[in-house]
C-alpha cells in the first residue's frame, strides 16, 4: 500500500487548491462501495436529498449500471460513475463528504470481528485517496468491524498529516434507529417521536442503547429493559440469521446512513442544533481513545462532545464490562497500521 506524506501533499497545487463546496450550493458526497447491497439504495436516498449537487459512485464493479438508472431520477443531483483504482481521484476530488459502505458483510455464525481481515485493507486503500484526493472532506465509515475500521482510517490520515478529528466519524446510527424503533413499539408511539441515545461501539456489547436517557421517558421492568437492550445488540445478528447467507443489513442500513449523511450535511450548511451519535477519536467522554456519543455537529465537523447520559445502574455495569472488549477492538485497527 502507499502512504502519501504530508510533504507531497503540501507540494501538490492540484490538492492545496482543493475546493469546499460553500453552504447552499449543494455539496459533492461520494459514496465508496456504491454497487453493493448498502451502497446502491444508500446511492438511491442520497439522490433524492436536495442538498446533494454531485453524487460521486465509486465501485470496483457495477457502478456504471446504478448511475445510468439513477441518473434518470428528476431531482436534481448529477450522477457520475467511478469503477476501479484508476478512476479513485475523479471520485474523491472536491468531494465535500465521503461515505464509505465498501467491504465485505457477515453470514450467519461469524462476528463482525470476522470481516476484519478484508476490510482493514479496503478501508485503508480507500482513505488513502480520501487523503491524497480530498483530504478536507467528512468521511462517514460504514465498513465493519466499525470499532477498528474507524482508527484505522485515523491512522492513515495521521501518517498522511491530514487527520482532522472532528470529520472522521463511524456510522452507528442504524443502532439509534434499532433503539428508537423497538422502544416505539414498546411505548406504542410512533418510532419517529422517540430517541434513544446509543453510546460505546458498534458490535455486540459495546452497543450499548442508554434506554433510560431516551425520549419519550420509556419507564418498564429491569427484566423488560434488559431485553430491549438485548435486541438492539444482536439486531445486527437478527438480519444476518434471516438472510441466511445472503448477507446482513442493507435497506435500513441506507436509510441510517442516508439519514446520517443528510444531518451532516445540513451541519456543514450552518444549521444550528444538529445532533447524532457516532464512533469518533474521542478523549473527553470517556478515557477510551475512540468512543460513540452524542455530537453536536457544525460546520467544521464535531463542534462539541455533548456530556455523556446519567447511566443508570444496569447500564454502568454494561459500560464498564465492554470497555475492554471496545479499546481491543481499537488497537487492532492502530497495530494492523503500525505493523
Ligand atoms: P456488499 O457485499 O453487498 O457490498 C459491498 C460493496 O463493496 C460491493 O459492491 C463491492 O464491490 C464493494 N467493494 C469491495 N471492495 C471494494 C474496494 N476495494 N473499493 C470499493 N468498493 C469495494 O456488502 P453490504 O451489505 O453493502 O455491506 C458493506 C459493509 O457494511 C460490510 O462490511 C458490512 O458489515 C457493513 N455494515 C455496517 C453497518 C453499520 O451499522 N455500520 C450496517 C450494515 C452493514
Ligand atoms: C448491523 O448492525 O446490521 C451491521 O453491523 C451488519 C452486521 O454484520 O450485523
Amino acid at each position: 500500500s502507499r502512504h502519501f506524506a504530508a510533504e507531497e501533499r503540501q507540494r501538490s497545487p492540484q490538492l492545496d487548491a482543493q475546493p469546499t463546496s460553500a453552504p447552499g450550493s449543494g455539496y459533492n458526497v461520494a459514496v465508496l462501495g456504491s454497487g453493493g447491497g448498502i451502497g446502491q439504495p444508500l446511492s438511491l436516498l442520497l439522490k433524492l436529498c436536495p442538498r446533494v449537487r454531485d453524487l460521486r459512485l465509486y465501485d470496483v464493479a457495477n457502478t456504471a449500471g446504478v448511475a445510468a438508472d439513477l441518473s434518470h431520477i428528476a431531482t436534481a443531483a448529477r450522477v457520475s460513475a467511478h469503477t476501479g483504482g484508476d478512476e479513485l481521484p475523479d471520485a474523491l476530488y472536491g468531494a465535500d463528504l465521503v461515505v464509505i459502505p465498501a467491504g465485505v458483510p457477515r453470514k450467519p455464525g461469524m462476528t463482525r470481528d470476522d470481516l476484519f481481515n478484508i476490510n482493514a485493507g479496503i478501508v485503508r486503500t480507500l482513505c488513502e485517496g480520501v487523503a491524497r484526493y480530498c483530504p478536507h472532506a467528512w468521511v462517514a465509515i460504514i465498513s465493519n468491524p466499525v470499532n477498528s475500521t474507524v482508527p484505522i482510517a485515523a491512522e492513515v490520515f495521521k501518517r498522511a498529516g491530514t487527520f482532522n478529528p472532528a470529520k472522521l466519524f463511524g456510522v452507528t446510527m442504524l443502532d439509534v434507529v434499532r433503539a428508537n424503533t423497538f422502544v416505539g413499539e414498546a411505548l406504542g408511539v410512533d418510532p419517529a417521536t422517540v430517541n434513544v441515545p446509543v453510546i460505546g461501539g458498534h458490535a455486540g456489547v459495546t452497543i450499548l442503547p442508554v434506554l433510560s436517557a431516551g425520549t419519550p421517558k420509556l419507564s418498564v421492568p429491569e427484566g423488560q429493559a434488559r431485553a430491549l437492550m438485548a435486541r438492539i445488540q444482536d439486531a445486527g445478528t437478527e438480519v444476518v440469521k434471516a438472510k441466511a447467507g445472503a448477507g446482513s443489513a442493507t435497506l435500513s442500513m441506507a436509510y441510517a446512513a442516508s439519514r446520517f449523511v443528510e444531518a451532516c450535511l445540513r451541519a456543514m450548511a450552518g444549521e444550528v442544533g444538529v445532533v447524532e451519535c457516532a464512533f469518533v477519536a474521542s478523549s473527553l467522554v470517556t478515557d477510551l481513545p475512540f468512543f460513540a456519543s452524542q455530537l453536536r455537529l457544525g460546520p467544521g465537523g464535531i463542534a462539541e462532545f455533548l456530556p455523556l447520559p446519567r447511566l443508570n445502574a444496569m447500564e454502568q455495569g454494561n459500560f464498564e464490562s465492554m470497555k475492554a472488549e471496545l479499546r481491543s477492538s481499537i488497537q487492532k485497527g492502530v497495530d494492523f497500521m503500525n505493523t
